[in-house]
């Protein structure tokens, strides 16, 4: 049973149960949000433009639809140079963000560290990713490993690959051009989602230029052997999606939520998952309770049993 829920000015969806309410009413709006769960605090980060908080749900209860009047959002302001729309958690005890900003002078990473509530700009680091990073593609972190990746969008190009722990650049030497025609040669808008396996689904986005739907064939980098492959799905095969996001929950499923299909439409379902611990993975979609309906270019995060989702349009 799945109970969902529109609050938190655009949204914020509650998985499993009915829960907190944050009934603010948030002056801003819109996407490019991305959100974080670290020690007990939910952090809203935006690019550089845009209001960057937190709550802190410590002493928030996530259960039985309790409605919290005014939250403090407590500010993470960063300076105007961080213009990363792509922040991912890393360092060795994931407790920070890391932001990777590429200017006229060079490629920058730099940090937020949650704990002391300190951003370190400009970092030194080793090697260079092996190709021009592109803007606005997600990263995925190995939590044990520090290790953190990036699917560039460009089938010839793979992943790139850094350390956190030890601010390094690691080539990846495999990509998956070999898994699809030689004429297709990116996928724009897939979600990573790292499995604890070390595999990492790209879910969902647009194969450039064919109308071919990528819910059935499941694009899989091996981040433990450096490899690629398709994995085929088994289950009713939801419409395909950009926009839309994807989280792992404790016990392997995927919770696809929103985006828009191949015609700017709603995608449908709304909610649909992906059950990542039957071989092969296989889809299915929950009977939703109060569905908040669709969303697009919205973000969300599991904090502990739920999935809190925010803003979108
Ligand atoms: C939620 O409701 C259940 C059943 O009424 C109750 O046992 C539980 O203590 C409540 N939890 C909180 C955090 O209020
Ligand atoms: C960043 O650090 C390098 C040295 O590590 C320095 O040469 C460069 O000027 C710094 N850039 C900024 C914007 O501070
Ligand atoms: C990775 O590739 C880039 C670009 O080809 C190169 O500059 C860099 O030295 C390589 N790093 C390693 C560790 O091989
Ligand atoms: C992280 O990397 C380790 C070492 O390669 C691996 O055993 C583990 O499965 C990975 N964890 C996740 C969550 O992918
Ligand atoms: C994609 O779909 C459109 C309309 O459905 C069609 O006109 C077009 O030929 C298709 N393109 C490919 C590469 O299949
Ligand atoms: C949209 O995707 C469907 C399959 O999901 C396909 O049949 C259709 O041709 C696609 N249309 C366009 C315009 O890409
Ligand atoms: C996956 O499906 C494709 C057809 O869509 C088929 O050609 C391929 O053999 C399947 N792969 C496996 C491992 O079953
Ligand atoms: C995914 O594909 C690989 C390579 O074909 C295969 O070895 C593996 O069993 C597949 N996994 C699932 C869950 O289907």
């Amino acid at each position: 049973m799945f109970h969902l829920l529109y609050i938190f000015f655009r949204a914020l969806i509650i998985f499993y149960c009915i829960t907190v309410i944050f009934a603010d009413n948030l002056f801003f709006g819109g996407d490019g949000y991305n959100a974080f769960y670290i020690e007990n605090k939910l952090y809203f980060i935006g690019s550089y433009s845009q209001y960057q908080f937190y709550i802190d749900l410590k002493d928030l209860s996530l259960e039985n639809g309790t409605i919290y009047n005014n939250t403090p959002r407590i500010s993470v302001a960063s300076p105007n140079y961080v213009v990363s729309s792509n922040p991912f958690i890393g360092g060795n005890s994931n407790k920070k963000l890391f932001f990777i900003d590429k200017s006229a002078y060079g490629l920058y990473v730099d940090t937020f560290n949650t704990e002391l509530n300190k951003w370190e700009t400009n970092n030194s680091y080793k090697g260079l990713p092996n190709v021009d990073l592109s803007w606005n593609q997600a990263w995925v972190t190995n939590e044990t490993t520090g290790i953190s990746y990036s699917f560039q969008e460009y089938l010839s190009t793979g992943v790139v690959i850094f350390d956190t722990i030890n601010f390094v650049w690691i080539n990846s030497t495999s990509n998956p051009q070999n898994l699809f025609s030689k004429d297709i040669f990116s996928i724009n808008g897939c979600i990573p989602v790292l499995l604890s396996s070390g595999q990492i689904l790209y879910i969902g986005g647009k194969l450039y230029s064919f109308n071919q739907t990528l819910m059935n064939r499941i694009l899989t980098y091996d981040s433990i052997k450096d490899s690629w492959q398709i994995n085929n799905t088994t289950g009713k095969t939801p419409e395909e999606r950009t926009g839309h996001t994807a989280v792992l929950t404790s016990d392997g499923r995927v919770i696809v939520y929103g985006g828009e299909n191949n015609l700017s439409k709603s995608a449908i379902p709304y909610l649909t998952i992906l059950d990542t611990s039957k071989t092969p993975f296989m889809w299915s979609t929950p009977i939703e309770e109060n569905s908040i309906g669709s969303l697009n270019s919205h973000t969300s995060v599991m904090v502990k049993n739920y999935m809190i989702t925010a803003f979108g349009t």
